[in-house]
């Protein structure tokens, strides 16, 4: 019997299979916060499996300071949170939840970018606030989307799934990513690839799809918000250290780029508080994976994952490392 330890309820029931063989502990969030190190170290201490997010620290000091940890199972595809090498060196699987959550995020962008695009927020408080006396010809003007260029930077999984949506649109899709996108992919979501530079300047929506590392950090900085169209809109659903934040609220305020839909942040839980008071810019707490289908998924591969280990399967599925 294997003592299992989540940092954060997930749905009702999502983990009954677990309880039926194995003592399974669910914790609260931490009203004060996200968990610290030392919060972690205390509550997985005795814990043979540890049941992450991504707002949970999962350091070596982590890893050397729990001794039972055989296995981390991520609530997320992304382990930005995770020292791997760490977890490796300390014999603990760690897996995630690739996949289930691709449309998810993609419908996500997909809203934080109509809502830049059309005003939603500034159009409900308009109606809230009582200044809908009569229909006016002038009030609000938004963006049409048929025929402007969607700029996609990572065409992985989930910018793919923003691509495809974009065909529906009528947008022409361009994207950047490290490496090209093979033949069958780009016929697919029909987008065509150009350079960064390019993408910027052309693009009248920016969509960030790129994961976080020491090659994406800040590359939305000044100088390329500084490229982008002044009618342009920037979303970002990927990660917050993707946009250097002080630069994408000075470009707002001094009118480089028109707007934009957040739905993550470089210093979550923090948001800039720049962007708090800014008209265009649609805000949202990191909901891209935040469906019921999505959740109930991701949560039937973190088990199915955690019994494989338990069991001493000999592959584990959804390893990250
Ligand atoms: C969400 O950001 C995830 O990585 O699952
Ligand atoms: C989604 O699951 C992705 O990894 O792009």
């Amino acid at each position: 019997m294997a003592h299992i330890v989540a940092t954060r309820p997930l749905l009702d029931g999502a983990l009954d299979a677990l309880r039926e063989t194995h003592t399974v502990t669910v914790h609260d969030p931490d009203p004060s916060g996200d968990r610290t190190e030392e919060d972690l170290i205390a509550l997985a201490a005795e814990a043979d499996v540890l049941l992450s997010v991504l707002a949970d620290p999962l350091t070596e000091r982590v890893f050397a300071a729990c001794p039972h940890l055989q296995m981390v199972a991520q609530y997320a595809v992304g382990v930005d949170n995770i020292d791997l090498d760490a977890a490796t060196e300390h014999g603990v699987v760690v897996s995630h939840t690739p996949g289930v959550l691709t449309d998810a995020t993609a419908d996500q962008a997909w809203a934080l970018l109509l809502a830049a695009a059309r005003h939603v927020r500034a159009a409900d408080q308009y109606v809230r606030d009582g200044h809908f006396e009569r229909w006016e010809t002038t009030v609000l003007l938004g963006m049409e989307l048929a025929d402007k260029t969607l700029g996609i930077v990572g065409l992985g999984r989930i910018g793919q799934a923003v691509a495809r949506r974009a065909l529906g649109f009528g947008m022409d899709v361009v994207y950047h990513n490290r490496r090209r996108a093979n033949p069958t992919v780009e016929r697919q979501t029909g987008a065509r690839y150009v350079s960064l530079d390019n993408l910027l300047a052309t693009s009248d929506v920016v969509s960030l799809h790129c994961p976080h590392n020491e090659d994406s950090h800040h590359l939305i900085d000044a100088a390329a918000l500084e490229r982008m169209k002044e009618t342009a809109l920037l979303v970002n659903t990927a990660r917050g250290a993707v946009v250097d934040e002080a630069a994408l609220v000075e470009a707002l305020g001094e009118g480089e780029i028109a707007g934009a839909g957040l739905d993550v942040f470089e210093h979550e839980p923090d948001v800039h508080p720049g962007l708090l008071d800014q008209d265009r810019v649609v805000l949202a707490p990191h909901l891209g994976s935040a469906t019921t289908r999505a959740r109930r998924r991701m949560a039937d591969m973190v088990v199915e994952s955690i019994q494989a280990v338990l069991q001493g399967a000999e592959s584990v599925p959804h390893r990250a490392a």
